[in-house]
């Protein structure tokens, strides 16, 4: 890996104080679930090292995981940290086109020990001839980026999983990272982490990349999402848990009614379990981490949640709106 700046020396050109990288190192530690203690470790570490050559591929995608990753804050901590990874090739974002693009992504490759982040599934159909880079498929693309990577992060439920452009019938053959290297169209033997979502909370890709540089792969789940991020359901800590514990579910969108003694009885509105929530089934940190800066997340404004960091949500029986299971309301 080339020489480079480490992160606290970057981040200090930018204007970013020893006090807020060190908030920031103790606001990662905890979204991390990890010990106070593990905040001076990552505070040591990202003050040494280089920052790390990432190198980002889109497949078929529509932007959104771009969008979340890197227009969700103004000015944060996290943006910064984002925007000071020496992002060497992102086909969506970066400057350069055509050839002088394609030769920043192989200098980085040959420097070789980079993290490789995906977003977007990835056609084999027709020799990968729905997603197309430089005049080479995808896969093409992300197979020559795979080689030397110490990392692969699937961003959003078509890297990981395959997504809407996997939904039945599938038409160009899409597939998540982690499918092609298990069925031998990508050869890649080091860690993967996937970070479904459609898109993933910004938060989480920066807790993982940092994680990575300071300890390693994060513990991860069978379906390789990091369990720091999502070890719990949605359900577990959304806002409205109080009123499905109560017995107060929304019967309909506009529901006035039980809105109001939602309000009154439990201090929050009604459960949407009966609109079709699939929350208990959904391993996310939406309703914890949430999104657009602590702001919100689709429980708290109003819609169910369609389980997007799941596979295959998209093609569930039933749809978005048909109940996990039906709740009589206390009449
Ligand atoms: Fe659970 Fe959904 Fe009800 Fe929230 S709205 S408590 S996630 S079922
Ligand atoms: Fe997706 Fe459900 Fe979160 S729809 S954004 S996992 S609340």
């Amino acid at each position: 890996m080339p020489t480079k700046d480490t992160f606290a020396q970057h981040l200090s050109r930018q204007g970013v104080s020893r006090r807020s990288f060190l908030k920031f190192c103790t606001l990662t530690a905890s979204s991390l679930a990890l010990p106070v203690r593990a905040a001076r470790v990552i505070a040591s570490t990202l003050s040494s090292i280089p920052r790390p050559t990432v190198i980002w591929v889109s497949g078929q995608e529509c932007t959104g995981c771009t969008e979340s990753t890197l227009r969700s804050f103004d000015n944060s901590i996290e943006s910064l940290i984002l925007n000071e990874i020496s992002l060497d090739y992102q086909n969506t974002l970066m400057v350069p086109s055509g050839s002088a693009a394609e030769a920043a992504r192989l200098q980085a490759i040959a420097a070789g020990g980079h993290v490789l982040i995906v977003d977007g599934s990835v056609p084999s159909r027709d020799a990968g001839a729905y997603s197309i880079i430089g005049g080479r498929s995808a896969l093409d693309v992300i197979q020559e980026s795979a080689d030397g990577a110490a990392l692969i992060i699937a961003i959003g439920n078509c890297a990981a999983f395959g997504g809407i452009p996997k939904a039945s019938p599938n038409p160009t053959g899409a597939a998540g990272v982690d499918d092609l290297i298990r069925s031998g169209d990508l050869a890649y033997s080091g860690p993967v982490v996937n970070l479904p979502g459609c898109p993933p909370v910004p938060e989480v890709i920066t807790g993982v990349i940092v994680h990575f540089l300071t300890f390693g792969v994060p513990d991860l789940d069978p379906l390789k999402r990091p369990l720091a991020f999502y070890g719990q359901t949605v359900h577990d800590t959304c806002a409205r848990l109080p009123a499905f514990e109560a017995n107060i579910f929304s019967s309909s969108f506009d529901d006035q009614q039980a809105l109001a003694e939602s309000f009154s009885q439990v201090g929050t509105a009604p459960c949407l379990l009966n609109l079709g929530c699939k929350g208990p089934v959904t391993f996310n940190a939406c309703s914890s981490v949430k999104w657009n800066g602590e702001t919100s997340f689709p429980m708290f404004s109003g819609h169910g949640c369609i389980g997007c960091s799941e596979p295959n949500f998209w093609d569930r029986p039933g749809g978005f709106y048909q109940p996990l299971f039906e709740v009589d309301p206390p009449r």
